[in-house]
């Protein structure tokens, strides 16, 4: 499938999106982030269990929200804006599937906002990542503040978005921002391994572990703990639950759903 910014690819229950916004470096104005929601429904309908989230070309994931069409944003605008922006964040969070995302160059303001709501984040040698609006005279405002706070301690998080650094990829792992760094022209095959292992493990216990996992975030850990152990009780009759274990006993592989 594809739109005029973004490309839809799904095989193997796997869905990759693709930004293509060449001239901008994947920039994303609102008629990219319009096709980024209807291609992360799609990806959804498609009942995807994996979706993979990048940049065309070789140099940029994405480079932020569009400067030049927001830059004479009134407030109003830029609430609607912002509105628009977290609506993505949510829907990447909320994704019934396991979210990667596969940084292969500049993430910068919303960009980096895109990868840090993905569940997993792998980056290219290339990559160069950032909460850079403090130099534009603003804030992140597409859920950078909180959703940086999943993932690295608060003084990071603080210098990162006081600061605006450009972190490269090393620096970004050693910092929490990724879980793994690989050869620029190994991303894919590295991002497709592991897609294609998430794809084979039972969804509804996936889809449970990202929803408890998120609770975590979202109510603090007390709220939490009643998520998870909702989730976990809710898992025992289903096929999958019955399968894996009846598997193990056996000494056989499971084959789930
Ligand atoms: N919004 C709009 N256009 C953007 C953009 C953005 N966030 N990021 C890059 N572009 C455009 C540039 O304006 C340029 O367009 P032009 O060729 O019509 O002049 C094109 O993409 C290439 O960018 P350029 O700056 O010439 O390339 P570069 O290789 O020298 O630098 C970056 C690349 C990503 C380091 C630099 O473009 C940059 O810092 N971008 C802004 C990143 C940012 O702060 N994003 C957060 C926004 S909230």
């Amino acid at each position: 499938m594809s739109w005029n910014t973004v490309t839809l690819e799904v095989s193997d229950d796997v869905a990759r999106l693709t930004v293509d916004r060449p001239d901008a470096l994947n920039a994303m104005n609102t008629e990219t982030l319009d096709e980024i929601a209807e291609a992360i429904a799609a990806a959804e309908s498609e009942a995807a269990r994996v979706l993979i989230l990048t940049g065309a070309g070789d140099d940029a994931f994405i480079a932020g929200a569009d400067i030049d069409y927001m830059k004479e944003f009134s407030t109003p605008e830029a609430l609607a804006y912002a509105e628009r922006g977290q609506g993505i964040v949510r829907d990447l969070i909320e994704f019934p599937g396991v979210t990667i995302a596969a940084i292969n160059g500049y993430a910068f303001g919303g960009g980096c906002e895109f990868a840090l709501a993905c569940d997993l984040r792998v980056a290219s040698e290339r990559a160069v990542i950032g909460q850079t609006e403090i130099d534009l005279g603003i804030i992140p405002g597409w859920g950078g503040t909180q959703l940086l706070q999943r993932l690295v301690p608060d003084e990071t998080a603080r210098r990162l978005i006081f600061f605006g650094d450009r972190l490269d990829a090393s620096d970004a792992y050693e910092r929490g921002l990724v879980g793994d760094v690989v050869a620029h022209d190994d991303l894919y095959d590295h991002v497709d391994e592991m897609a294609a292992e998430l794809a084979s493990k039972p969804r509804h216990a996936l889809h449970a572990a990202k929803e408890a996992l998120n609770a975590y975030h979202e109510t603090g850990g007390e709220g939490g703990l009643t998520v998870e152990r909702r989730a976990w009780s809710g898992l025992f009759g289903t096929p999958d639950q019955r399968e894996g274990m009846a598997a193990f006993v056996e000494k056989r592989d499971p084959e789930f759903e």
